[in-house]
């Protein structure tokens, strides 16, 4: 037996203030879309913003729905969009924040599983590690520099060959 040691980075900010302006930018994007998210749900406003390899920043923020698994997160409505209307531009950062009617968010919001594994698709045909900055409603930031750092040991397209 062999243990496998599996070591994730993650940048802390008490504030994106500290960032650089383009990565602030993003998160005043991500803020600006999270205001009109449709969350009559769960009254958790999640926005997202992309920064593509041209220098579009394309955003989008969770739709949710009565029918509570047909609704999606923030992430995946940003990454869709970025698909289906810039196809093969790859997506350099993201940075996703959240806020709530009723409690300050003061935790980075961590994208949901789901939403990892898409990344993990866009990061892959990318061919670059997407750095993703997360936001509380305070400001906190933490930021990783790819997805190896949330998501390790992903499920991924070598997994559907064989491997000798
Ligand atoms: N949500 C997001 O949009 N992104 C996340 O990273 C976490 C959760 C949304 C989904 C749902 O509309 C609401 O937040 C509560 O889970």
């Amino acid at each position: 037996m062999q243990q496998i040691r599996i070591v994730a980075e993650v940048e802390e900010y008490q504030h994106f203030h500290e960032l650089p302006n383009e990565e602030q930018e993003l998160v005043q994007a991500a803020q600006k879309v999270a205001i009109a998210a449709y969350a009559p749900y769960s009254g958790f406003f999640v926005g997202a913003a992309l920064l593509l390899e041209d220098g579009t920043v394309v955003s989008g923020s969770n739709q949710e729905n009565v029918a509570f698994p047909s609704g999606i997160c923030a992430e995946r409505t940003a990454m869709f969009w970025a698909g289906a209307n810039y196809p093969g531009k790859a997506i350099l950062k993201m940075a996703i924040y959240a806020q709530s009617e009723d409690f300050l968010v003061e935790t980075p919001v961590y994208p949901c599983g789901s939403c990892r594994q898409v990344m993990s698709e866009y990061e892959r045909i990318g061919q670059r590690p997407i750095r993703i900055l997360m936001v509380a409603a305070t400001g906190k930031t933490h930021a990783v520099n790819g997805l190896i750092n949330i998501l390790p040991v992903a499920f991924d397209a070598d997994n559907l060959k064989r491997q000798k």
